[in-house]
């Protein structure tokens, strides 16, 4: 009988693991892109009522929200995929399409799963780094894909630059993608967005086979803690993922949850055109704090190119009673929160501005 280590996968052994951003015992938490309001009404009604059920099973195959979902985007139901989660979609996507010594193409810097998610199945990450102005490189993208590209992902708006892909752009990357790569439209953070010329899953459903958009719950539903996301996207890319889910994963909670947020969306757009507002004000103080740096937002959150001092500028941050989430070398990214911490984050942010020239 031999002894030793039980044998596990190298490449899983040397991944870091899944890092949160930090709670605030004090203070304001920034570092996780999450909304700051209260759920909408009608959301811990439909979790009580969920909750009476709680010795069943959930309905795996998520019948009403994914009904629902297909017709707010006026497709079929079978085009709709919901599950755990925004994230949980993507490992689905990743494991129906990439397998060993298949290509995963992003870009880089952007969320950080994307990596990790590629090295699960065994594929082989190509990561294509982000433009001067902290925007996806689509040209480059494109020109990355091989014959053993299995899936691009992009990322818009992107975390944690908070940029966006034109709708030109992308039009223009689809037409060079071959038609048999998937391409997954990541976007958690689109009700957020403000600029007409920001590219829109919306308007792009049905017109290729190869695309999949993805929507969360997360965010602007502010959701985050039931973990509710979904896919549109054509039917028998979405049987894949269906196949690589882990079964009843998503919890009745969240799809009743997510019904009786479908119901508000007045008060959806309410809360986001507020959030949006705060982000754009917040981002105009920045320029006239000399943050030229800084690109303009269109998620829920700031990017600041703090690059080697980034350490250095979350810990003035912390003093100012801010958590932010720093991603060492590169920047530090914060989360536009309630009203009553914008005050904080722009004397730490001049604080910065002034100690880094
Ligand atoms: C770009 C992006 N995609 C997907 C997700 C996953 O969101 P969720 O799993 O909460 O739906 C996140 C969460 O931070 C994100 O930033």
């Amino acid at each position: 009988m031999t002894t030793g280590p039980v044998k596990l996968r190298p490449e899983i052994l040397a991944l870091p693991a899944y890092r949160q951003g930090l709670a605030a015992p004090e203070g304001f938490k920034l570092s996780s892109n999450e909304n700051p309001f209260d759920p909408l009404p009608g959301v811990l009604e439909a979790v009580d009522a969920a909750s009476r059920r709680l010795h069943r099973y959930p309905d795996a195959a998520a019948p009403e929200i994914t009904a629902r979902l297909a017709a707010e985007w006026g497709v079929e139901p079978d085009e709709v995929i919901v599950a755990a989660g925004s994230v949980a979609l993507l490992m689905q996507f990743t494991l129906a399409a990439a397998g060993h010594g298949d290509e995963v193409v992003y870009s880089w810097r952007s969320f950080e799963v994307y990596p990790w998610m590629t090295v699960l199945p065994g594929a082989t990450k190509v990561a294509v780094p982000n433009t001067a102005d902290h925007r996806h490189d689509l040209d480059a993208m494109a020109a990355a894909v091989t014959d053993r590209t299995r899936l691009v992902l992009v990322c818009s708006p992107n975390n944690p630059t908070s940029t966006a892909v034109t709708a030109a752009e992308f039009e223009g990357f689809m037409a060079k993608v071959p038609a048999d790569v998937l391409v997954v439209l990541d976007e958690a953070y689109a009700e957020f967005v403000t600029d007409p010329a920001a590219v829109n899953g919306r308007t792009l459903v049905g017109r290729y086979p190869n695309l999949v958009v993805l929507r969360t719950f997360s965010k602007a539903y502010g959701l985050a803690g039931l973990r509710l996301g979904y896919g549109i996207g054509p039917a028998e890319i979405l049987a894949a993922a269906r196949t690589t889910s882990v079964p009843l994963s998503l919890t009745d909670h969240a799809q009743m949850a997510g019904l009786a947020s479908l119901d508000r969306a007045d008060e959806l757009r309410a809360r986001v055109a507020d959030i949006a507002a705060r982000r754009d004000a917040v981002y105009e103080a920045l320029l006239e704090q000399g943050w030229s740096s800084i690109p303009r937002p269109h998620g829920n959150f700031v990017w600041f190119p703090t690059g080697e001092r980034s350490a250095e500028a979350l810990e003035i941050f912390r003093r100012h009673g801010i958590v932010a989430r720093a991603y060492l070398p590169d920047g530090i990214r914060l989360t536009i929160g309630e009203a009553e911490s914008v005050e904080n984050v722009l004397a730490a942010s001049d604080e910065i501005a002034r100690a880094f020239g």
